[in-house]
């Protein structure tokens, strides 16, 4: 069975992006996978600086999500698009978890593992520029992104009063997704 971290590139109270996560989350245990959901909130680091890192070290939090993402085989993504790319909480906790503490291997975090990502947004385009710039990061750390991406335009439009995901068409959408990204951690683990 793999094991799935999902976490998302934003930590707001009613985000978009965590409602698109839940469900992809639900899809991918639904095929068979054990996730764990997260919320980046619960890992605060400081702003990655070189200087800090070799005085002090990897902070607490950035050691700990970093192990959270050893422990797995793979990832759940899902992220806001600001101005055209990746918000610098995504991609400050994703280069803090690209540093090796002692006895770790260079990039433990990612090589060898796949990931399935998406973003949702009030927008029309729904977030695609992000993910083009995600899964280009990803790839170039070791992580095989799955092809299947959702970009889901219009969200606002799409959720119930309680900021769930309340579209049929979508829900199946992010279900496979997750699905298909639980069958690929499968296929790595099998070889
Ligand atoms: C700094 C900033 C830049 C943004 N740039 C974009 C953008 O390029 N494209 C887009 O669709 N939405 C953009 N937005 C709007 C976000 O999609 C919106 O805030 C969304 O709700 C964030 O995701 P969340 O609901 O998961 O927090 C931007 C928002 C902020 C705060």
């Amino acid at each position: 069975m793999p094991k799935l971290l999902a976490f998302c590139g934003s930590t707001r109270r009613n985000s978009f992006n965590k409602a698109i996560l839940k469900v992809a989350a639900q899809g991918a245990e639904e095929a068979g996978a054990e996730v764990t959901l997260i919320d980046l909130v619960d890992y605060a680091m400081p702003i990655f600086n070189e200087d800090e890192e070799t005085e002090q070290g990897i902070p607490e939090r950035a050691q700990a999500f970093k192990e959270l993402m050893i422990e797995h085989d793979g990832f759940l993504i899902a992220s806001p698009e600001y101005n055209s790319s990746y918000p610098a909480l995504l991609k400050n906790t994703l280069d803090w978890a690209s540093r090796a503490a002692e006895g770790e291997s260079m990039m433990q975090a990612y090589r060898g593992k796949a990931a399935g990502i998406m973003a949702a947004s009030a927008g029309g385009l729904g977030g695609l520029r992000v993910l083009m710039a995600l899964r280009m990061l990803l790839e170039n750390v070791g992580v095989l992104v799955h092809p299947n991406q959702k970009a889901i335009a219009k969200v606002d439009s799409l959720l119930d009063e309680e900021g769930n995901v309340a579209n049929e068409k979508t829900i199946k959408q992010l279900k496979k997704l997750g699905a298909d990204t639980a069958k690929l951690c499968a296929n790595i683990n099998a070889n």
